[in-house]
């Protein structure tokens, strides 16, 4: 494990990484295909809040040693520990640029088990689309009734979040870093768009830029199971939110400039098991299952069968689209966070000078970041806040970003740990 004794605050300035690769195009291809619908929309149709409902419920009736359970399902995911580990469980993928895959194939093959327990043969998992400000708010069917009669209510959520009284801001929810990235894996920070491109891990640090924000701002935001990886796809909420991470995905395909998946065999060979509606294991690669399941679904906003096939550029292009930060100002000693506000004094590397022409950016980055146990919520950074200055993360000019606790608990190692020089580095 890394040295929890060495932390530091670096302050940095780097390039932005261009490309001149050309985004392909793929021909839509005319078939029916499951659509599935942001939770607004699909909220709209009670037969199909019904269906979802039975579903789940059906799931939740059935025994822990059925991989078509909910209990199975959500444990592939995590397990407390202690929990003696059945086939695939505890086997997700966070912090490398396996997440996007695994958690592709996982609601896929949750979302085929669904929908046969649902009784409706057109279901498709609907997805929280928390980028609209009006649907920040947990989705209603998910709150209300709050009681053991609603299969999708879940009590252990930041009560606020339960009564409706708050809901994400913009901060939790904003992927325009990630959409910035054109990279798909980076081996140094920021780790592209999807993560840094190492062997299958349960909790690696380094997190590409969506994996960051939104997706775990979001479960830090919630709180309660989704706050925790062992426990998080026990809540119903989780399948929503990663539905619209693997969204995002391909709204960050569509975008061009060069986005495109890793070409690299080690990423495309990656085989990794779930189980289908039937209860039966499927060992897929990660190649396969995208040239085999991803034309079987959309989403709404999408016109036609997405292009998913991989195509992207070279590892080495990636590489050298990166430069290296200048670190201007640092604090090595490791910092501690709790309830109370702290604040911390950088010392400077180098002289800042006369601001460069063109401005570049500066990052603040915190390192070798560690918890005995998730705390349950997240924590904002600010630099030089003035003091009897209010914390405004909407407002405040010196708001820096937000940090979040998912998947990085002591306690989540997983089959492939790994033990590396890397930094759990994250930069706003
Ligand atoms: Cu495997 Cu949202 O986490």
């Amino acid at each position: 494990m890394r040295n929890p004794s060495r932390r530091s605050l670096l302050v940095g300035t780097a390039c932005t990484a261009i490309t001149g690769a050309i985004a392909p195009h793929w021909p839509a291809r005319a078939q029916t295909v499951y659509v599935r619908q942001s939770i607004a929309e699909f909220s709209k149709d009670p037969a199909k809040v019904d269906a979802y409902r039975a579903g789940v419920r059906r799931m939740k009736s059935r025994d822990v040693d059925d991989p078509t359970s909910w209990a199975y399902q959500a444990n592939i995911h995590g397990v407390p520990s202690g929990t003696t580990l059945k086939p695939e469980w505890r086997t997700c993928d966070h912090g490398t640029w396996y997440f996007f895959p695994w958690h592709r194939m996982y609601i896929y093959w949750f979302e085929r088990i669904l929908r046969r327990a649902s009784g409706d043969p057109t279901f498709a998992l609907p997805y929280w689309d928390y980028s609209d400000p009006d649907q920040r708010l947990l989705p209603r069917i998910f709150r209300e009734p709050a009681n053991s009669s609603n299969p999708l209510y879940e009590p252990n959520r930041r009560s606020s979040f339960n009564a409706g009284t708050a809901g994400l801001d913009s901060e939790d929810v904003d992927h325009s870093a990630a959409f910035r990235q054109t990279v798909f894996a980076s081996t140094s920070f920021p780790y592209g768009f999807g993560g840094y491109p190492r062997s299958h891990s349960h909790t690696a640090d380094t997190f590409g830029e969506l994996e960051w924000s939104p997706h775990n701002l979001v479960h830090g935001a919630i709180g309660g199971l989704m706050g925790n990886v062992p426990l998080a796809a026990r809540d119903p909420i989780f399948w929503v939110h990663h539905a619209n991470i693997d969204r995002l995905w391909n709204r960050w395909l569509a975008l061009g400039g060069g986005r495109a998946n890793p070409t690299n065999a080690s990423w495309r060979g990656q085989s990794f098991t779930f189980f289908n509606q039937r209860g039966l294991a499927v060992t897929e690669t990660v190649q396969q299952f995208l040239n085999r399941h991803t034309d079987e679904y959309r989403y709404d906003t999408e016109p036609a069968p997405a292009a998913f096939a991989v195509a992207g550029r070279s590892e080495a292009t990636e590489a050298a689209a990166v430069t290296a930060a200048t670190i201007l100002a640092r604090r090595d000693q490791p910092v501690e966070l709790g309830a109370r506000p702290v604040s911390v004094q950088l010392a400077p590397t180098a002289s800042l000078g006369e601001p460069p022409t063109p401005p570049r950016r500066l990052f603040v980055g915190l390192s070798k970041i560690r918890s005995k146990a998730p705390p349950g919520s997240n924590f904002d950074v600010y630099l030089n806040l003035p003091s009897g200055t209010p914390p405004d993360p909407d407002n405040s000019l010196y708001f820096v970003g937000r940090l979040s606790f998912f998947g990085r608990s002591e306690q989540e190692h997983g089959r492939a740990h790994h033990d590396d020089e890397s930094p759990s580095v994250r930069a706003f």
